[in-house]
């Protein structure tokens, strides 16, 4: 059974017409895109996508979603995007496609934020999976050498061609390789005081439901909140 596409179709229940939907990056968050692109040729929904990357763009116009760009809507009502890895308190890891940084700003519109994940993602806690970090291409070295001196564990992200990788904003990513968080808060404070960092992998208290996906049938969780 395909986990990642079970979410994804379950989540584009939770659209409504009129919605303006924050479209999410990555394997899950295609199949996600494909089910709106769906509804919106099949039942006429209507509504418009804010997407998170070049890539997930591409997928929404071949499909005729309509879109606006962040800068032109007023708020997002629902975002659905997947994770790279989700905690036991709903922390999550976000990046490993290069796409945190528009994904947090998204997210961080969004009235409601749907995380898609088959049951791998689900942790106890974060920092198996490498934490992406964004950085300036300008002097990334040192960044990289504060990362290191900190026992960060950092390496630069590597492209197909064994390059840097480039994001869509036109920056590195270095992953921190640090096998167990514990202190999320901590970290994402010290990330974001960090000159030469845009944005970090750690989505902290920002998801409001999470669909994992299971063998026997997708799980609907109400993220509550203090
Ligand atoms: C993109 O940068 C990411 O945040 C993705 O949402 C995340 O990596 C999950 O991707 P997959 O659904 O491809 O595992």
């Amino acid at each position: 059974m395909n986990l990642k596409k079970m979410v994804g179709y379950k989540a584009a229940e939770f659209v409504r017409d009129g919605m303006t939907v924050g479209l999410g990056t990555g394997s899950t968050a295609y199949y996600m895109v494909e089910a709106i692109g769906k509804r919106v040729k099949e039942e006429g929904l209507s509504i418009v996508g804010v997407t998170t990357s070049h890539r997930t763009t591409d997928q929404a116009n071949e499909l005729g979603i309509p879109l606006k760009d962040l800068n032109e809507v007023e708020s997002i009502d629902i975002t659905i995007d997947g994770a790279d890895e989700i905690s036991d308190d709903f922390q999550g890891i976000k990046g490993g496609g290069a796409a945190h940084l528009f994904e947090k700003m998204v997210a961080n519109q969004s009235k409601e934020v749907i995380w898609i994940v088959d049951d791998s993602k689900m942790v106890t806690k974060l920092g198996k999976f490498p934490l992406p970090v964004e950085v300036v291409r300008f002097g990334c070295q040192q960044v990289y050498n504060l990362f290191d001196r900190e026992k960060l564990n950092p390496s630069f992200r590597l492209d197909d061609k064994g390059d840097r990788l480039v994001t869509d904003s036109g920056n590195y990513i270095i992953d921190l390789h640090l096998e167990v968080i514990e202190n999320p808060h901590e970290l994402a404070k010290m990330l974001d005081s960090v000159t030469g960092v845009v944005e970090h992998g750690l989505f902290l208290d920002c998801v409001t439901k999470v669909i994992v996906g299971r063998e026997d049938g997708p799980e609907v969780i109400d993220v509550k909140r203090n």
